[in-house]
């Protein structure tokens, strides 16, 4: 999937049309190639502008169309406005092109499907692939964006609905429609979101410069879990979120992402190497594996200091547990990790909840880290289980204070500050 480096010669608000608000540091759509698929809704007029503002963008648009799609719509204006050939007719004789859209599944970027009907809706959550875009959903590796369109009563049925989350479980993406009159003549949820909405969250998807291709990068996230029996153990609070946006970060920009994960809720990001790991032990095991010859690593684990001394097989009568347990300190795996020849940039995260700046430099000193990204756990809304962090990074340089910000973007600085390093 689309991991060589594309021509970039634009890059934030400045690159891109008056209507396109700046939604993140360095972005593009050059080079991206988008598979739009547009089903019959009388929005597939709407999916019109959709298609222009990504080929404005610089985006390659390639549009296929269910049959009463082309009720509302001709093939020959997303024809015209992508400049590319559109597809109805799954086993039609290709005419004037060939290779093109062969393999659109394996080249796309992205997918997007707009307008989606509660048809579609159901078909894709169902696996029916009678028709060209169910089919190439089907053999798709590539993020798919779905932008609902239909009216109110049918969005909020409970089958589309049970479809609707069932396709998000997998990863699929989905617009909310807004609310407000309907084709029908109701009013209603059910509308489709405005283009430029729905080119945003193309980019916000696939947007993003390509500046860490060529890097391979290990992350940890997470907390670990060490046993005391089969049914006991000593963890902590981390939910694994920051280390998860760094990797999709890092995935989104052209590197080659391992992300070595303790036990969280989260889904693994697509296009990342995912290892799962419990114990700190695991954990070590993995990083000294991994790490060797890598560009970065950045532990972004909550390592256990400690685990249970003596794991016992089987479960422990509460008789047996002694009322003080005997605990061995982990190993500091970062601090082994600085000792590799040649030593990867080293990312650590301190978090704290008092003298936070002070804890940070002694970590940096004491770890023989690179950067290392503090943050103090007892402020309300940031730090473990949110889904924002403020953060200062200390370095041999200095400290920056970098504002509070949701861990999605958070990431992005961080790989930046990492990029730096690289020279
Ligand atoms: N870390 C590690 N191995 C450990 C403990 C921590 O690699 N055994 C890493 C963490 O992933 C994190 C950084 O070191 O990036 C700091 O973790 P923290 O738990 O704050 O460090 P500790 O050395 O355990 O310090 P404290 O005494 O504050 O718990």
């Amino acid at each position: 999937m689309r991991r060589e480096r594309w021509p970039i010669d634009r890059g934030g608000k400045a690159g891109f049309p008056r209507w396109f608000p700046a939604i993140g540091p360095k972005m593009t759509m050059q080079g991206r190639t988008i598979a739009l698929g547009v089903s019959g809704g009388i929005a597939a007029y709407k999916a019109c502008e959709v298609a222009s503002k990504l080929v404005q963008l610089g985006a390659s648009v390639h549009v296929a169309m269910t049959r009463s799609a082309t009720e509302f719509v001709t093939p020959l204006t997303f024809r015209t406005l992508t400049q590319n050939p559109v597809i109805v007719h799954m086993f039609a004789e290709p005419k004037h092109w060939s290779v093109e859209h062969i393999g659109l599944a394996e080249r796309a970027d992205l997918f997007i499907i707009a307008p989606a009907t509660a048809n579609i809706i159901g078909k894709l959550a169902a696996g029916v692939a009678d028709d060209f875009i169910t089919t190439t959903l089907l053999a798709t590796a590539a993020p798919v964006l779905v932008v609902p369109a239909m009216h109110h009563r049918m969005y909020v049925h409970p089958i589309v609905q049970r479809n609707i989350v069932l396709l998000q479980e997998i990863g699929y993406r989905f617009m909310e429609p807004e609310t407000g009159r309907l084709a029908s003549g109701g009013y209603g949820k059910g509308r489709f979101p405005s283009p430029e909405k729905v080119v945003e969250q193309a980019v916000a998807l696939i947007g993003y410069e390509h500046d860490l291709t060529g890097r391979t990068v290990v992350v940890s996230a997470g907390p670990t879990v060490e046993p005391l029996d089969p049914v006991r153990f000593l963890s902590n609070r981390s939910s694994g979120k920051m280390g998860y946006a760094l990797a999709a970060a890092a995935r989104d920009r052209g590197a080659r992402v391992i992300l070595v994960s303790g036990p969280v809720g989260l889904r693994p990001p697509l296009g990342v190497e995912t290892v799962y790991i419990e114990t700190a032990a695991e954990l070590r095991r993995v990083m000294l594996a991994r790490a060797p010859g890598c560009d970065a690593v950045v532990m972004a684990a909550a390592v256990a200091d400690f685990a249970p001394k003596g794991r016992s097989e089987q479960k422990l009568k509460k008789q047996a547990i002694p009322a003080i347990l005997e605990l061995e300190e982990n190993p500091d795996i970062i601090r082994e990790l600085s000792q590799l020849q040649p030593r990867p940039v080293l990312v650590a995260f301190a978090a704290e909840t008092s003298s936070v700046l002070q804890a940070a430099r002694t970590k940096l000193e004491t770890k023989g880290v690179d950067l290392v990204f503090a943050n103090d756990v007892s402020q309300p809304g940031i730090g473990f289980g949110s889904d924002d962090n403020q953060v200062t990074m200390v370095s041999a340089a200095g400290a920056e204070e970098i504002p509070r910000m949701p861990k999605a973007r958070l990431a992005h600085v961080i790989w930046d500050r990492v990029k730096s390093r690289w020279g």
